[in-house]
Formats: structure tokens, sequence, C-alpha cells
């Protein structure tokens, strides 16, 4: 009876087999739920009007007409009077991609005769660029245009997007309108979508500092960023615990501060993820945090910790009062400028610990000649003012966490300034755009913080612009960014820990400010992760049920 019982819309519990998992069990596991059972993905009467859309387009209407369409006669290619031709590898690269995500699980291959001639309707879907310049082989960057239109009508569905990454985004919404019925045929249903972010920053980071992450997860996870309209990698690549970035003017640092040998990014490493991500629209913005979290730097640049009259083996901060620590910072972000093409470094300058700093009799003599007092927090604003001035030397900007904006340095007027504490984060954006500082939201979606039960939908039910102020102080928030720091999470659990939970952050960050249903949104992003499941994403389960496609 199992799958007929689910159909018939009667309780999921019914279903035991052992062939599934034991989420059919006993009543002490279902005392725990107070949330009720929902059924599965491919249930009818749970369906959303939107199907599996996930972000939700800005506008939508999708008919009840549906087009069957079969693998073996479909084919996505470059439309009519398209700027992009056959020489754009992005494009290319991605038809093929997208053909392989839309029927790649599919068995149609072992079908008899029988199916394979089926009449089909929709043969193809169109790519058409209709700006001069295509941006084929450029960066995607903060202004980039992400805005498509997809129509879906017989005999051929149309994207069309000013430049390649609208024909991205295009690209996912179509494979997403895709469904396959018991049988195994295909169809999309009519429809006409105009789409575009409602943020243009819309962010994932990652640290493969406190635990290293090999290229493979990093790149997993920005197919799941793509697929999810993210188009920013933070890439929080050191801190205190280790240093893998492999530096060529620099090679030491990551020689005596990578956990080993093997626990590096190398050159060639880092390009690899910056044109994975580019061919998927997404940015990758490297953070080089300082003068805090440099405990795996080369020690000369850091201040010796002294314990009463004598210096102590520790070491504190970097040492803002030395010249020597600027030509270092100027050639290493030289570096980092030329290997990163984004516009943006991410500073850092969270969480400085001024202990060190006041124990060195050499600081307190440095602080007493520049007139700081014991005001450590304006030797912090004296060294993040110096490295703001190296990045912007080199024709970079920079982003900066809340810290250095509370402790009062004065940032360059494009310095983005990204809010992560918890505390009354709506007044912090409030006081930080008040000052015509552009900001980033990532206070109420750390991530890494878990807890029992379905935690996305506080993640979901956040409003970035939910503070008291003006329309011109909302518009210098770029959006935000869900942070999964990695003290717990190495490669065997960033997937399933990130995905979906993060999908509820790239809905709030692209859909319109009304999306906010929470039970549409479930029936949604359940279906969702079972299509992040087929494409290998290994994304954890919402809450009970299954997915219909394989044993889970
Ligand atoms: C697609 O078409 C089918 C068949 O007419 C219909 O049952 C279904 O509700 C439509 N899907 C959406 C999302 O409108
Ligand atoms: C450091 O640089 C400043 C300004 O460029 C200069 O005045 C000072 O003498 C330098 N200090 C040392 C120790 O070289
Ligand atoms: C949100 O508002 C827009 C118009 O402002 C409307 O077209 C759309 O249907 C609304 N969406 C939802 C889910 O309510």
């Amino acid at each position: 009876m199992g799958l007929l019982g689910l159909l018939l819309g009667i309780s999921a519990v019914l279903v035991v087999s052992s062939r599934y998992p034991t989420w059919a069990a006993g009543a002490a596991d279902k005392a725990r739920h107070q949330e009720p059972l929902f059924l599965s993905p491919g249930t009818p009467l749970d369906a959303s009007p939107f199907g599996s859309l996930w972000p939700l387009p800005q506008s939508l209407r999708i008919s009840p007409e549906r087009f069957r369409l079969a693998p073996y006669q479909f084919q996505i290619v470059h439309g009519p009077g398209s700027s992009a031709g056959p020489d754009c590898l992005l494009l290319q690269d991605a038809f093929r991609r997208y053909y392989e995500y839309m029927f790649g699980y599919s068995k149609w291959q072992n079908r008899d005769e029988k199916t394979l001639l089926c009449e089909t309707e929709l043969s193809s879907l169109q790519v058409i660029i209709t700006s001069e310049d295509s941006e084929c082989d450029k960066f995607p960057s903060i202004t980039s245009d992400e805005a498509y239109q997809l129509q879906v009508s017989k005999p051929t569905a149309v994207v069309k997007a000013g430049k390649v990454w609208g024909a991205l985004r295009g690209l996912e919404t179509f494979s997403q309108l895709l469904h396959e019925d018991d049988c195994g045929s295909y169809f999309v249903n009519e429809s006409d979508i105009t789409d575009f972010p409602r943020f243009a920053y819309r962010g994932i980071l990652l640290d493969t500092s406190r635990h290293f992450l090999p290229l493979k997860a990093i790149l997993t996870n920005l197919d799941a960023m793509a697929f999810n309209k993210f188009n920013v990698l933070h890439w929080h690549i050191i801190d205190d615990p280790s240093f893998p970035y492999q530096s060529t003017a620099f090679p030491e640092l990551s020689a005596q501060g990578a956990y080993s040998p093997n626990h590096v990014y190398t050159p060639i490493d880092v390009r690899n993820v910056i044109e994975y991500a580019r061919l998927r629209g997404i940015r990758v913005i490297p953070e080089f945090d300082s003068p805090g979290h440099t405990q795996s730097w080369r020690k000369d640049i850091l201040v010796p910790c002294y314990s009463g009259k004598h210096p102590s083996s520790s070491y504190g901060p970097v040492n803002p009062i030395l010249n020597t620590t600027y030509n270092f910072m100027m050639k290493l972000f030289e570096e980092v400028g030329t290997v990163f093409p984004d516009d943006y470094i991410h500073l850092g300058g969270d969480e400085v610990d001024f202990s060190c700093w006041n124990s060195n009799p050499d600081v307190t003599e440095f602080m007493r000649k520049k007139g700081f007092g014991f005001w450590y927090s304006k030797l912090e604003s004296y060294y993040v003012e110096k490295i703001l001035d190296i990045v912007t030397s080199l024709n970079k900007k920079s982003i900066v966490w809340q810290e250095v904006f509370d402790h009062g340095a004065k940032l360059q007027p494009d310095t983005i300034v990204e809010v992560w504490k918890s505390f009354l984060y709506y007044s912090e954006l409030a006081r930080v755009t008040k000052q015509g500082h552009q900001a980033i939201l990532a206070a109420p979606w750390y991530l890494d913080l878990i807890r029992y039960g379905e935690d996305w939908k506080n993640y979901y039910s956040v409003e970035p612009l939910n503070f008291i102020g003006s329309k011109s102080q909302k518009e210098l928030v770029l959006g935000g960014e869900a942070c999964l720091w990695g003290e717990y999470v190495d490669a065997t659990n960033l997937t399933p820990r990130l995905w979906p939970r993060a999908s509820a952050v790239g809905e709030r960050l692209w859909s319109s400010k009304n999306v906010t249903d929470v039970s549409d949104a479930y029936k949604r992003l359940t279906q969702h992760r079972c299509r992040m499941l087929r494409r290998g994403i290994a994304a954890q389960p919402l809450s009970v049920g299954y997915c219909g496609h394989a044993f889970i």
C-alpha cells in the first residue's frame, strides 16, 4: 500500500517497510514532534501552486497546460539574435550542465522502444542574450545584471537576458520547472516568468582555516550555490588555526602555517575555484582577516606578548607599530589583489584581543606618543585605516566586519560593513547606513549554530530591511550572507549542514519581500532539497518524508 497510501493523503507514518529508514518508528519518537507530519514531495494534495521553484521568481504565471518533452529530442541552444554564440564557453558549459541536471539521472535509455516514439511538444530551450556585450568572458561583480525572462510555450521555450548572468539564473529556473510523471515522462508547464534578484549580494561564507576543505568540497558547494541563486563565495581562507593559502610572494606563510604540506590551496587550486565560480555567476571574495585571527601568520609581523617585564612565548594580533608590517601587507595584498579578480577584498577586523598589545612596552610607548591613552580601539583603527589605504591604492574596495565601524575607524566611502553580531543587529544596520555606508547582513544567518528542529524557518523569517531608517538607508543594504564557521565542520558534514538551511537565506535574498509564506516555502523547499540530492548535493532532510527518486 505504501505509495498509494501516500498519494491518497494517508499519514506517512503508516508506511512501514524495512527498505525505508525508521522515521515511521515509535510513539516516543513521535511525541517529540510538535510540527504536523507533512507528506512527501510528489503528493498532489500537498503541492505548492509554484511547483518546486526555489527561490521563487519575482513574477510568474504558470498555466495548467503542460508540454511533454523527451531527453533525446530536446536541446538547449543559442536563440536567434543572441549576442552570444558557440564561442561563449560559459554558456556552452551551462547548456551541457543543465541538460545533465534535467535528464542525467533519467532511466529513459532503458525504456522500451514504444516510449521512445512518444510525441513531444517542447523541442528546445533557446537562450538569447539581448545586449551587445554578453559579458561572457568577464567576471561577475556587484553590479552584474542577473535579470531574465523565461517563456515556455509550444514548441520552444525562451530565456532572454541582458547578460550571461541572467541566462544562468534563467537556465536554473527552467530546470526547476521540469517534472517527471510516475511513468518517467517529462513535462514543463506553460509559463511566463520575469525575474531578478531583490538583493545584489547573496553570499555563503566558507571557513577553510579551522578545517581544511578539499577542493572538491568547495566546488560542490559552488554547484549548490548556483542551484539556490547565490552569487558570492566569501572565502574565509585563513584564520588562527591554519594558513592554507599558498602565497607566491611569501611561500613561508603556508609552509609554516598550513596544517600540513597537503592542506594548502595552490595558485592553481585558487584559479580553479575562481573559474568554476565564474561559470556559475558566482564571485569569489577572499578574506584576509587582520589584525586579529592571525595566529597562523609569520611571527615577525605579530606583537610579542609580555608576561610582566619579559616577553612570553606567545604572540598577539598583528604588530601595528612597525613599518615592516605595512611593507609586508602591501606586498601580500598586491598579490591577493592580482590573484582574486573581484573588486572587493574582505579585510576582517573582528574580535581583536587587546590584552597582548596592552602587555607590550613598545606598543604602550607608541600609544603614548600617538596620544591614544589606553584606547586600544584607536590603535586598531590606526592599523585598519592603513590597511584600507593599501587596498585602495591597489584599486580594490574592501569589506570589513562591524567592529571596524563600531570602533570608529575612518572607512573609505565605498567600504562595506558586514553586520554579524546577533545583539541588536537592526540598530547596527541603522547606524551603519545612517553614516552612508553600505552594509551586508550576516547576524541572523550563522548556520554553524545548530539546534534541534527546523531552524531554517528562523532564517526564512528574517526581513533584512526591518530597521528604522530612510529609503536611502535601506538602499545601502546590499544583501546578506549565510556563514558556516568551521569549528565543527569539515568535508564530512559541510554540505548537509549548509543545505538546505542556506536555501532559506537564498530565497530571502532573491525573492520579493512579500514571499513569506512558510508553509508554501516548506512544500517547495522539500522538493528543492530532493532535486539537490538528485544533482549530487547531500542536502539534509527538512523534516519527516521521503524523496521519490531514490531510496531516500
Ligand atoms: C502543471 O500542469 C498540470 C497538468 O495540467 C497541473 O496539474 C499542475 O497544477 C500544473 N503545475 C503548476 C505548478 O501549475
Ligand atoms: C616609519 O615610517 C614613517 C613614515 O613613513 C617614518 O617617519 C619613520 O621614521 C619610519 N620608522 C622607521 C623605524 O623606519
Ligand atoms: C508579491 O507582490 C507582487 C506585486 O507587488 C505580486 O505580483 C505577487 O503576486 C506577490 N507575491 C506573493 C507571493 O504574494
